[in-house]
Order: C-alpha cells, then structure tokens, then sequence
C-alpha cells in the first residue's frame, strides 16, 4: 500500500502546469485500437490507469511506444484477445474496449470494469445502445460475450446523458454499417476530445459536444497525430489548493470554459482569483461565504470536484450544503473529514457543513480517487502530519502529485508500506 504523508500549514507558491486531461486520455488509448495505421497521442498524463490500460494494447499485440507525454499505437496486427478480469478490473476505463473492439472485431470478450467504489455504475446504457446496433449479449456473472454479425447503425436514445456510454457507442458506431444516432449524449469536453481524435483518423462524427451525435459509419480509420485536453479536474484541485493555502499560486495550461461552473463558485465564496492567458492565479483570502454546490451533468459542476470543494466548504464562514446528485457514495471522505476536524452531517447525497473549522493531522484513508484528492488538500490545511492510506488511488488520476505539490513549497511525501 502506497501512504501520503502531508505536513500541512504551509503556503503555497509558483507555478503548477496541468496535465492531461486522464478521463480523456483513458477514452483516447482504447480508441487508438480502432486505427488501422499508427496514431500518435500528445499530453498523455503518466498515471497508473493509463499503464493498466497500455497493458491491454499490448496483451492484445497493439505496438506501444511511449516516450514522456507521448504515446504511439500500432494496431495493424491486433489480435482480438479476451481480456482478462484482472485487467478489466483494473480500471473503470477498460470498458472503452467493449465499444472499440466490437467496432473493429465485431466480437469483444471481456469482463466488468472497475474504478471508483462511488454507487453501482452499471453499464446498462452501453449495452443496451451495443444490442441496438445488432450486438448479441452474453452475459455469465461479471464476464461478457458480445458478438454482432453484423454491427449497423441505430437510432439511441439515452435515459440518462452517461460519459461512458456515449463515448461507447460513438467507437462502435465508427465501424458500424450506416449512421447511428445518439440522442441525449453528454456533452462533457472529453466527449468532444474523443470525437475529434476519431475524425482526425477519417470518422464521420458530428454534433459532439451537444445533446444529439450523429456517426457515420466507415470501413477504415488511417494515422493521425491528436493532443489530449488539459485535465479540469486536475487543474480544479489546484485551484481549490490554492484558494485554501495559495500566495498567487499559479495554475498553468487550463481551458477557462471547461471549469466555468468551478470558477463562478470559487467566485461566489469571495475566492480572490485571476485567469489570465490560459493561467489562474489565485491567493488565499482571510475568510470565505459559505455557499451551496450541487453537482450536475456538464456544464454544471462536475462531480469528480464535489469532494475536493467539500474541503473548501468547511473553511467557510457559516453553512454550505453540498450535494452530489450522480453517484449514490460521493460521501466515503466525510468520516476523515470530521476526524480531521470538521463539521458535517450527512443525509443520503447531502452534506451540511459548517466552518470554519481548524483541522488538526490524523491518519485518514483515501477510500477512491477524488476522496484521495479531498484528502491532500485537507491535509495541506491541517496543523501537523495527515497521513492517507491507499495512496495508490491518488496516482490513479494525478501526475507527478507529490512533485508538482513539493515545487510550490508543500510538505509531502509518498512511500510504500506493508
Ligand atoms: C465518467 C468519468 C467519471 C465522472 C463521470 C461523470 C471516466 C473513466 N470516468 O464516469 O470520472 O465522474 O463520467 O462525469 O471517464 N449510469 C447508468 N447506466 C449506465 C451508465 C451510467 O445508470 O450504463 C449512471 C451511473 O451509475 C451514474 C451516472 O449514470 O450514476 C453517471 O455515469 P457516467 O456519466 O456513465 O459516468 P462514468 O462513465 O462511469
């Protein structure tokens, strides 16, 4: 097990440069099997879910190349292996190579992804858009056979405007014969990353970024170079850091449109900050209104930065209400939270919580990805050592965090322990 250990209280100052953005770039890397030369993708963040999925291109006899930020794939002699359970389970991503594999292979045999423990996650919508498109089924427990003899275009309407599922059904559909037409897609910045990247290989993709897709199907994908977006998430954080512990922090390389709904609420608590160029700068204020955030599709606020917000919510003068209306188990960080000092009680997908509150270090848990996020930011404001077990749920989602972090001055360490 990976442990953080963070002595916080400190301010922070200097640059941070954003990444790339991992929610794409987890998409992206399965999309690159449905080349039929060699693609090159920039801005790749080096995180461990982009290994676990860079394992599958090779199981599967993809050419990998990977050179800092870069990474190439060749997929000319692909093989259509089964991918095991230990590698689907790895990450919640590899359910990309259901879409991918089916469009490419017509046929995909793989098991249930994994990711995050934040509610139940089903892929209902993935599957039933595959079934649509002529895809046959078979499912024994968490292992799935799909198989579609002939993979067509279809008309789909989503319940529910999943990330997941529309970038799933846009990789079958860019194989499939006809045009399929996704209605009520998400219409997060990823879905127009991945969008872009599968017309730049030849893809008949348009309406990417509304609520209706419409794909055109085609018989052969070629070479392309593509850049992965900078993470909002990431960049986020950052700011959330730096309204709690930032002296003119600098946030570099961010797109301002894609973290309008953050800002405007940084805004709205009396965050002092300034986006300049493709920059936020951002300094710490001696008090802040507390406010509500409820978290909501794109472009509402999103809800990988409720938990890190929550952090910033109890340093606020007064009671905020924090509610997550996506997943039903957003709330595993609060019992640290309170251990660390704060005021919150839970009710279902809401949290009231009043601040401000001084935070004294303890030993918490990082119990997934975003609660590990909430928790480094916690311990950056708290007097003392945090120590965070299950780290490794950080580094899933968070480059470089501890060097990134050490070069603005923080107090951080990471180490393996029994
Ligand atoms: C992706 C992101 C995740 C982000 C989320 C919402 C990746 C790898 N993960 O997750 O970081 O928090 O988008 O922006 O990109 N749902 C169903 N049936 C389905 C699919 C989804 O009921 O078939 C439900 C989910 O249970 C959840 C909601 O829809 O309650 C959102 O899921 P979705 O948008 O699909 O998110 P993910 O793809 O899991």
């Amino acid at each position: 097990m990976k442990v953080l250990e963070v002595e916080g209280n400190v301010p922070l100052l200097g640059s941070v440069e954003i990444s790339g953005a991992k929610n794409s770039a987890v998409a992206l890397i399965p999309a690159s099997i449905l080349c039929d030369e060699e693609v090159n993708l920039n801005n790749v963040p080096n995180i461990s879910d982009v290994d676990a999925l860079e394992s599958i291109l090779i199981h599967l006899n993809a050419e990998v190349r990977r050179t800092g930020e870069s990474i190439s794939v060749n997929c000319k002699n692909v093989i259509n292996n089964k991918i095991t359970e230990d590698m689907s389970v790895k990450l919640r991503a590899s359910y990309y190579f259901m879409g991918a594999l089916l469009s490419k292979f017509k046929k995909v045999d793989m098991y249930f992804p994994g990711g995050c423990s934040i509610g139940s996650r089903p892929i209902n919508l993935h599957l039933d858009g595959f079934k649509l498109m002529g895809a046959n089924i078979m499912e024994d427990g968490n292992h799935f056979i799909m198989e579609a003899p002939i993979l067509h275009g279809a008309n789909i309407d989503l319940n529910f405007p999943s990330v997941g599922a529309t970038i799933n059904l846009m990789l079958a559909a860019s194989k499939a014969d006809g045009e399929t037409i996704i209605n009520n897609a998400a219409k997060e910045p990823e879905i127009v990353n991945v969008a872009t990247f599968l017309n730049n290989m030849g893809a008949k993709i348009r309406g990417a970024g509304t609520s209706t897709i419409k794909i055109d199907g085609v018989s052969y994908l070629h070479k392309c170079f593509h850049e992965v977006i900078p993470d909002r998430i990431e960049a986020g954080t950052y700011a959330i850091i730096g309204a709690l512990t930032g002296k003119k922090l600098k946030i570099c390389g961010i797109i301002e449109e894609h973290l309008e709904a953050l800002l405007s609420k940084l805004k709205e608590m009396g965050v002092k900050l300034k986006v300049e160029d493709n920059n936020i700068i951002i300094s710490k204020s001696r008090s802040y209104k507390p406010i509500n955030v409820k978290t909501l599709v794109f472009p509402g606020f999103v809800t990988d930065l409720g938990q890190p917000m929550s952090v910033l919510l109890t340093q606020a003068n007064g009671m905020s209400i924090f509610e997550e209306t996506i997943y039903e188990n957003r709330m595993g960080h609060v019992k640290y939270l309170q251990k660390l000092g704060a005021d919150i009680k839970v009710s279902d997908r809401t949290a009231i919580i009043t601040g401000p509150t001084p935070f004294i270090g303890t030993e918490v848990v990082a119990t997934d990805l975003r609660a590990g996020a909430a928790m480094v930011i916690a311990g950056l404001i708290a007097k003392g050592t945090t120590t965070i077990e299950s780290a490794e749920h950080i580094l899933r989602g968070y480059e470089n965090i501890v060097e990134k972090l050490t070069a603005v001055g923080a107090d951080i360490k990471i180490e393996e322990v029994e």
